[in-house]
């Protein structure tokens, strides 16, 4: 798509959002094809780069920001810079999702690669086939479970003990079932260990996750067991 066809989109998105995109265009997109997902703090775009899918993760400029969004952030020490101004808190909320993505790739959780990001646009590999996205692990329960269970387990286990960091919002919604391969999405509230939150955050993707491979019928304590370790050693 050439830049001039590019305008279409001028009165879509809002300024910010319309010149961000301009920005990541074409480097990291060079065709826009159309919501995956909208939701209240973001939309979820698939695009295409030299044939290749891609998802752009818009965040909403206009949303007020929900109740607890500025804890996330406030006391992580990566941000400290962040006025409290909702639109760079929107910003600095991007970026916050690109680096947990990429730190947890290095923890070896399959995540969405995370290509690059402009103010609100986050930029990532898409999951899915053939332009359609793979189902969430809620809607499409994995096929063994058992296996998903321990690779889950250890997932949680190693994003704590090697990098530690603890996603926040792990559950079966923010869980793809990739040609029965979970990839972890949504992990722009990750925190590190030493946010105050962190374990609070960590006991509930445990309890998440355990209730949910109970509801599967492959019961397993381990990560409840490992989790009260963690916490005594705190
Ligand atoms: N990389 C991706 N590839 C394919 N689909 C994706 C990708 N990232 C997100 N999605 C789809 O978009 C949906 C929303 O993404 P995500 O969970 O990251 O946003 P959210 O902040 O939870 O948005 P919402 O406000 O809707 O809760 C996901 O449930 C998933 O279906
Ligand atoms: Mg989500």
């Amino acid at each position: 798509m050439t830049r001039e066809k590019f305008k279409v989109y001028e009165g879509v998105f809002d300024r910010i959002t319309f010149k961000a995109l301009y920005k990541l265009y074409p480097k990291y997109f060079d065709r826009l094809k159309g919501p995956i997902s909208t939701g209240k703090e973001a939309d979820v775009y698939l695009a295409e780069k030299d044939e290749h899918y891609v998802a752009l993760k818009i965040y909403r400029i206009l949303a007020r920001m929900y109740k607890g969004f500025d804890v996330y952030i406030k006391d992580d020490p990566r941000f400290k810079s962040v006025r409290k101004n909702p639109r760079q808190l929107i910003f600095a909320w991007t970026k916050k999702e690109y680096k947990n993505l990429t730190r947890a790739a290095e923890a070896g959780v399959r995540v969405p690669e995370a290509f690059g990001f402009h103010k609100n646009i986050l930029v990532m590999e898409f999951i899915g086939r053939g332009g359609a996205a793979s189902p969430l692990a809620k809607h499409q329960p994995p096929e063994k479970p058992s296996q998903w269970r321990d690779l889950v387990y250890s997932w949680i286990k190693r994003m704590w003990e090697d990098k530690k960091m603890v996603h926040g919002d792990l559950s079966e919604w923010n869980i793809l079932n990739h040609d029965e391969e979970p990839v972890f999405i949504d992990i722009s509230q990750a925190v590190l260990k030493q946010h105050p939150l962190s374990l609070k955050l960590l006991k509930r993707d445990v309890n998440n996750m355990t209730r949910w491979f109970q509801k599967l019928g492959v019961a397993d304590d381990s990560l409840k067991k490992w989790l009260e370790g963690v916490i005594k050693n705190v």
